[in-house]
């Protein structure tokens, strides 16, 4: 299928239940397993500087234990990339980090001096990793990532999904002027941060974008009914909005 649209699994909070009382269960290498056998077409998994949840033994066993690419999440940072090229996943998403934010606060400020984050695209580059930059829609900044050389930009929907109705139709409308730009540019596109079975539906109609990264809601929805359902519910929500918009 020409334009489908994959859906990337982020299990970062399987692990973060699991830190809460050390040990290994639940294990997020068995969810990601799970999470192909229903349909993920990609895993992704954040690998922060505090470790405050994917740990760096799970980045070896998701690399040994997954059959579908791990897109990796990181910061621009020299421990991050020495990982990346150690286990070289399918891709990495440059992310930027604070330790004080509860989770990815907003994308990277490439625009405004990214010039530092070149190194670490050529090098992730050049040993065969597909990188994406975690911007913000905003045209600059995808100006900017594509000087950069990276091939795929992820934009940061969050303050769409969290918005509320009249600001939620502003948000959503610098989402489709982002995409339309990034496909102007060459660059792929995906999207994630804060998707909902509510809020998936307009972002997969966008039919150029290619990738779609999901895991608070998928994880914790599938407390109530398992992750088949939540996984299900979702990649039907995604369809129906790409079939309805391409018709
Ligand atoms: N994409 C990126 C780059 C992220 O940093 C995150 C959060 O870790 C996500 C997607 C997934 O966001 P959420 O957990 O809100 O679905």
């Amino acid at each position: 299928m020409d334009n489908f649209l994959r859906l990337g699994v982020n299990i970062d909070h399987v692990a973060t239940i699991r830190n809460a009382r050390g040990g290994d269960h639940p294990n997020p290498v068995r969810a990601a397993k799970m999470a192909e056998k229903f349909g993920a077409d990609v895993i992704t998994a954040h690998l922060r500087e505090d470790r405050r949840h994917i740990s760096d033994l799970d980045i070896e066993r998701l690399i040994e234990g997954i059959n579908v690419p791990l897109n990796l999440e990181m910061a621009a940072t020299d421990e991050m990339l020495d990982i990346a090229l150690r286990h070289k996943p399918h891709a990495a998403c440059i992310v930027p980090e604070k330790r004080e934010e509860q989770t990815t606060e907003g994308g990277l400020d490439v625009a405004g001096g990214g010039n530092h984050l070149k190194p670490y695209v050529d090098r992730l580059s050049d040993s065969g990793i597909r990188v994406s930059m975690f911007i913000e829609p905003d045209l600059a900044q995808l100006d900017a990532a594509q000087k950069l050389g990276a091939p795929v930009v992820e934009l940061h929907v969050g303050a769409y999904c969290d918005s509320r109705q009249v600001t939620r139709t502003r948000e959503l409308e610098k989402i489709e002027k982002a995409v339309l730009h990034a496909y102007d540019l060459g660059l792929e596109c995906h999207a994630g941060h804060g998707l909902t079975y509510d809020t998936v539906g307009p972002v997969a109609a966008m039919g150029t974008i290619a990738e779609l990264n999901i895991g608070h809601f998928l994880i914790g929805e599938a407390i109530f009914g398992g992750l088949e359902s939540a996984m299900m519910r979702m990649r039907a929500a995604m369809d129906n909005a790409r079939s309805k918009a391409s018709a």
